[in-house]
């Protein structure tokens, strides 16, 4: 009986001690100060160079064609090349192809062009058909200017042959 009533007796004492602590945190003037400023909702679109997603940033300014630059390297076999010359007013319509004006088998020798590859007159089984298959006819599709953007997102990608290199090294 006695046992008990100290028991009781220390909960009782805790639950005070406890109670008091939090009475007086609540005081604390540092803990009632309002919230800090509400979190700032940044963007993960690196379009938005950081701004917050309540504000317009001014538009960034667009990037330059290069214009008759050198042919780039293509990170993989597979990549389409970048185009090295600009491309304003080229149409590629249902009608017309300015691109193949150049770059046809009969186009690529009188324009000094490279002919677009066989894979471009496949059709999905592979079969080679006689024009430029309906999947490779807009070439802005897969092929995109050669410009002076600045890389948006930040990529560590090493192209093959440094994979093999890295590979082979003792
Ligand atoms: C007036 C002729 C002409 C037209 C029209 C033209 N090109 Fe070209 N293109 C060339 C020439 C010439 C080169 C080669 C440039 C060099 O070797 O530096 C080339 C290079 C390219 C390359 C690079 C190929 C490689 O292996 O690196 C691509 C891709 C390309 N053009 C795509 C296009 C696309 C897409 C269009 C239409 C929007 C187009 N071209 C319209 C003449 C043309
Ligand atoms: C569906 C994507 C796609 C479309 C559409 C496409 N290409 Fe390509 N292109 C590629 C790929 C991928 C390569 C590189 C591998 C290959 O040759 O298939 C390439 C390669 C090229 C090359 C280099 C050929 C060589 O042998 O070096 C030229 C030039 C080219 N394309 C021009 C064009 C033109 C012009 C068009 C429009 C008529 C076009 N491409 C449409 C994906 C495409």
């Amino acid at each position: 009986m006695r046992k008990q009533t100290v028991i009781m007796g220390i909960v009782a004492a805790l639950v005070v001690a406890v109670s008091g602590s939090w009475s007086v945190r609540a005081q604390d003037p540092e803990a009632t100060a309002p919230a800090a400023a509400p979190t700032e909702y940044r963007s993960i679109d690196a379009l938005r160079r950081g701004a917050p997603l309540q504000e317009e940033p001014p538009a960034a300014p667009m990037a330059r064609v290069l214009d008759g630059e050198r042919r780039r390297e293509r990170d993989w076999p597979e990549m389409p090349p970048t185009i090295p010359h600009s491309i304003d007013g080229y149409q590629v319509t249902r009608n017309a192809n300015r691109c193949m004006v150049c770059h046809s088998r009969a186009g690529a020798e009188r324009f000094m062009a490279p002919m677009v590859s066989v894979t471009h007159f496949m059709d999905r089984d592979s079969q080679v058909l006689a024009q430029v298959s309906p999947r490779r006819y807009f070439c802005t599709q897969c092929h995109v200017v050669q410009t002076d953007a600045r890389v948006l997102v930040e990529n560590d990608f090493l192209d093959v042959d440094t994979v093999i290199d890295r590979a082979r090294e003792p």
